[in-house]
């Protein structure tokens, strides 16, 4: 079965194709001739990813799915969340987003928040939602050089070390993106296994 995956990031494709059954094959925008870049203009990751994968397969028919991620902080009721990538300015700048959400959190003891990973699939029309979470809290200074993002500034329930003091397949065996991924894969799973 090939799966149209909403990005043109080569590197996440095949991360994902990693963690699909054998039988999937992930293939990027560039491979089905989307170049231009589909909007994010929802204000939930529900929202932009089923956008997104509607956009998809608006344009082609086929099956797809695509992601959303948000950093969600419970002090800022939420925030940055579905707006993460750009919170500190429109040039998606990772340390101007961390300084900012530090200098938000300053006088602030509650530093709970969580990573939260939305995919929107549409298998043969009709559409299905996956989520994956991971639980934490936002230190009050960067740590780590790995990763990317917010991961300085994360440190996962359980954990001593911040996603990026980690490997990257550490983080990514407990990661918010990889626990949505395994449920698409179990769900892709029983999927093929009811047509054999
Ligand atoms: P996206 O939906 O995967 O593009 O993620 C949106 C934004 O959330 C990114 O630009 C990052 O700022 C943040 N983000 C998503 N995943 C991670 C992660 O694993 N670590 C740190 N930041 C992340």
């Amino acid at each position: 079965m090939e799966l149209i995956f909403a990005t043109n990031n080569r590197h996440k494709a095949e991360e994902i194709q990693q963690m699909l059954p054998g039988s999937v094959s992930v293939l990027t925008l560039e491979d089905v001739g989307i170049d231009e870049e589909i909007p994010e203009q929802q204000d939930t990751l529900e929202g932009n990813a089923s956008d997104k994968s509607r956009y998809i397969y608006n344009r082609l028919s086929r099956n797809c799915f695509a992601d959303d991620t948000g950093l969600e902080v419970d002090a800022l009721e939420g925030a940055p969340g579905v707006y993460s990538a750009r919170y500190a300015g429109s040039d998606k700048d990772p340390e101007a987003n961390m300084d900012r959400l530090l200098e938000e959190l300053k006088d602030e003891d509650n530093r709970r928040a969580r990573f939260r990973t939305v995919i929107s699939l549409i298998l043969d029309g009709e559409e299905l939602f996956f989520e994956g979470v991971v639980e934490g809290h936002i230190l009050r200074e960067k740590r780590g050089d790995e990763g990317f993002g917010y991961d300085p500034i994360f440190m996962p329930e359980g954990s001593s070390l911040t996603f990026a003091q980690m490997p990257m397949a550490t983080k990514n065996r407990i990661s918010h993106r990889s626990r949505a991924i395994k449920k698409l894969a179990n769900y892709l799973n029983q999927y093929q296994n009811r047509f054999q």
